[in-house]
């Protein structure tokens, strides 16, 4: 029987939520003061502690530390008559597990208490993790799919040459982190890699932020200048957001291709650069070469090695590593210790179909991280990011027979997992010997790249 300690000091409060979790089955002790809290505290060691902000005899915020101190601390719902924000905030920051205001709605107390126990419950049953002495390494590419492994092949070819690479992906599925490796794993690693983003900067401007510029080019050109290019040097020019470039730069981009030589703005005696090209667009090139819009001189030259990198939804089977990799990453940096997952975490990660890719996952988990009161994320709470991120539902009325939605949604979860059956039978929530069936019925096959 779980038991809650209720501490406040009007009796009203205490006889009616004593009555009301009496009845449900609760073990209860009330007190109309700190001390005899205290009291009760140390007898009772209660799993939950309601407690009132202003007590007659304390603060409620110096009985919470108290708690907080102990060494099995219980889960402590504070609540007060006042809109306070500086206490709300102290209250949550001591690890209170939540914070609900008068007058009281016992539905939402009891819907806090079931949460406090379920949290405790997982909590007492996870073991502590292990103190992380060094922060995660930011550049590596965590996964282990096929199409993540032939991209780790293609790095290692790179990493001999300084050949131009083009890598298309859709936002989030990791082009700069791609990038960083390459240039990381490069035998010109120690030298510089420089960034170059041709949608943030204004049109005019592009050409002395990539070439530099001499002194008196142009109005306020006080000083000279070096582009991205000189910068570069001998090492890495990463052009973000390539499809970006507006076609009078990419005529004069390519003639520094073509020359390895180019001018600063205003310049009298060209320059040469070494440097290898990356460059990474979400956009489709080739049909911007096919619509006039991209140069397709310059999209050759620059698909000399073309990395494609697979949306997150192509690559489920990468998640389990990408979060334990991420989670390292958060806790270091928020300072936190909240590594397991609740069962079922990994399936409802699995189940969403992440239109921000990788870097939607890992901004979940940062809110999951910062959201948790407990050590543990719970599947609740990752539903209501999810769920909070995407407000909108839309249902589409389709015109196909259920047998074929069937297929179709059987194939794709296959193809997702790389054809793992006994993965996908999980994810789709049927038995192995169900799901052979079906793909002999339907005469699933996999599909072609
Ligand atoms: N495979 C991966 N392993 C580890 N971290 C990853 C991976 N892919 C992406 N990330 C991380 O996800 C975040 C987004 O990646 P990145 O910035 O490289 O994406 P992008 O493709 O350049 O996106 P955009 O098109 O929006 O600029 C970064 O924090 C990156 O480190
Ligand atoms: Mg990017």
């Amino acid at each position: 029987m779980h038991k809650i300690l209720i501490i406040d000091d009007k009796h009203a409060i205490l006889e009616s939520l004593d009555m009301f979790f009496t009845e449900k089955g609760y073990q209860v002790f009330t007190a109309d003061s700190g001390a005899t809290g205290m009291a009760l505290l140390d007898r009772h060691d209660p799993d939950v502690v309601i407690l009132d902000i202003r007590l007659p005899d304390t603060h409620g915020i110096s009985l919470l530390k108290h708690i907080q101190a102990l060494e099995k601390p219980c889960k402590v719902i504070m609540i007060t008559a006042f809109q306070d924000m500086e206490t709300t905030i102290q209250a949550m920051k001591l690890g209170a597990y939540d914070y609900i205001h008068k007058p009281l709605d016992v539905d939402k107390i009891e819907r806090a208490v079931d949460r406090a126990l379920y949290t405790l419950k997982i909590d007492r049953e996870t073991p502590q993790a292990a103190e992380m002495t060094q922060p995660p390494n930011p550049e590596v590419i965590i996964g282990k799919s096929d199409r993540m492994r032939n991209i780790f092949k293609t790095i290692g070819l790179l990493s001999q040459n300084r050949a131009p690479v083009l890598i298309q992906g859709e936002t989030g599925t990791g082009k700069e982190l791609i990038a960083r490796v390459i240039h990381r794993n490069s035998l010109f690693a120690m030298e510089p890699f420089i960034t170059f983003d041709c949608s943030a900067v204004v049109e005019t401007l592009l050409e002395s932020e990539l070439f530099g510029h001499e002194k008196g080019a142009f109005t306020g050109a006080t000083q000279s200048k070096a582009g991205k290019i000189e910068l570069a040097g001998n090492g890495t020019l990463f052009l973000d957001e390539i499809g970006e470039l507006p076609l009078i730069m990419q005529r004069k981009f390519l003639g520094f291709l073509q020359r390895n030589e180019y001018d600063r703005v205003g310049g009298k005696h060209p320059l040469t650069s070494r440097c290898r090209i990356i460059a990474a667009t979400n956009r489709n090139l080739a049909e911007m070469v096919n619509n006039g819009m991209f140069r397709q001189d310059l999209f050759f030259r620059l698909k000399v090695v073309m990395i494609h990198v697979p949306l997150l939804v192509d690559r489920l089977t990468d998640i389990p590593d990408l979060v334990g990799h991420f989670l390292q990453k958060i806790n270091w940096e928020l300072g936190t210790d909240i590594f397991s997952l609740e069962k079922g975490v990994l399936d409802r990660l699995t189940a969403h179909t992440w239109p921000g890719n990788v870097r939607e996952l890992e901004n979940v988990l940062v809110e999951a991280v910062v959201r948790a009161r407990g050590k543990v994320i719970l599947v609740d709470e990752i539903e209501n990011i999810l769920l909070s991120n995407y407000p909108i539902t839309t249902t589409r009325l389709t015109t196909y027979s259920l047998p074929h939605m069937e297929k179709e949604h059987i194939r794709t979860t296959l193809d997702r997992l790389d054809w793992n059956r006994s993965e996908t039978a999980r994810v789709l929530g049927i038995s192995q010997p169900t799901l052979r069936k079906k793909i002999r019925k339907y005469g699933i096959v996999p599909s072609v790249r």
